[in-house]
């Protein structure tokens, strides 16, 4: 880690209609790190991943990606830009009428970087590096939920990207199921010397995964820090997030039992 910032948000503004999703987002993510965004459902974290990436644009306030400018970016620029991220979208978001391989080669096609045999042999060894070989002709119909991730992980780091943006890598998945996306996340992480930004509301996930942590509250960035600062501030709107962590409100999940290892419960 270098200490410079890849990826620099200054004063993101963002609403729907009424709804102020985004109300002056200010986040620096530095080259190399794994960064985790915490905060509650709804709060605006798959919304702020879509502005990094350019798939949404914000009403005002800046994205600074490797020096450049996002919301000035044309289509091609944006085009290419985004060959240098990979994303694995909440909920894995694989074209059911593709196979595994097709869903993982889609990249490397979509950007004319390969075909044929070679095409074959990078998306196995992407397979590979997800634990998943051999599964290039099963449909994503017949795998589990941990398995769709995981493919989804393996097309998002199709293209050797600079940057990878996870959005709840973990939700949904039994314990033994998100332990394996944790680990898989900090041996991608290893073997790609990528920057990450990993969105959840999942503590036990987020000090894991993450260098930094960041909590997003009422549409701002209420704490930034290492995951040992986390534990330890008295930041208001941290107690508040892991106190509701402790007791899930009706209709939430249980909470992690596997917290208290890292002294937050
Ligand atoms: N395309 C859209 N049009 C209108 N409103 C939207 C759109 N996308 C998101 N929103 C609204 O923005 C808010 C934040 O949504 P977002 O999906 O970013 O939440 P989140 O923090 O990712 O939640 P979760 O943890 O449940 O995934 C919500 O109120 C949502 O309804
Ligand atoms: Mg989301």
């Amino acid at each position: 880690m270098t200490g410079r910032a890849i990826i620099d948000i200054r004063g993101l503004f963002k609403a729907f209609g009424d709804n102020e999703v985004l109300r002056g987002v200010d986040l620096a993510v530095r080259d190399g790190e794994t960064m985790v965004v915490l905060g509650p459902s709804g709060c605006g974290k798959s919304v702020l991943l879509k502005h990094i990436i350019g798939l949404m644009k914000p009403d005002g306030g800046s994205i600074v990606v490797e020096g450049r400018e996002v919301t000035g970016l044309d289509r091609g620029e944006l085009n290419e830009l985004r060959m240098r991220f990979g994303m694995v979208f909440q909920g894995a978001a694989l074209f059911d009428s593709m196979t595994v391989g097709a869903n993982v080669g889609l990249p490397l096609v979509e950007h004319h970087r390969t075909g044929g045999s070679e095409l074959d042999r990078l998306v196995e060894e992407k397979l590979e590096m997800v634990g998943l070989a051999g599964t290039a002709h099963l449909w994503p119909s017949e795998l589990s939920g941990g398995m769709k991730k995981r493919v989804a992980l393996a097309r998002a780091i199709a293209l050797d990207p600079d940057v990878i943006l996870y959005d709840e890598p973990t939700t949904g998945l039994d314990p033994v199921m998100a332990e394996q996306i944790n680990e898989l996340i900090r041996s991608t992480q290893g073997k790609l010397n990528a920057t990450s930004i990993v969105v959840t509301h999942d503590l036990h996930s987020a000090c894991f995964t993450g260098d930094r942590v960041a909590l997003m509250d009422e549409g701002r960035i209420a704490f930034e820090g290492t995951t040992d600062e986390l534990t330890k501030t008295e930041n208001e709107a941290v107690r508040t997030f892991i106190a509701r962590g402790r007791r899930p409100l009706p209709g939430e999940r249980e909470a992690d039992p596997s917290c208290d290892r890292y002294g937050l419960f």
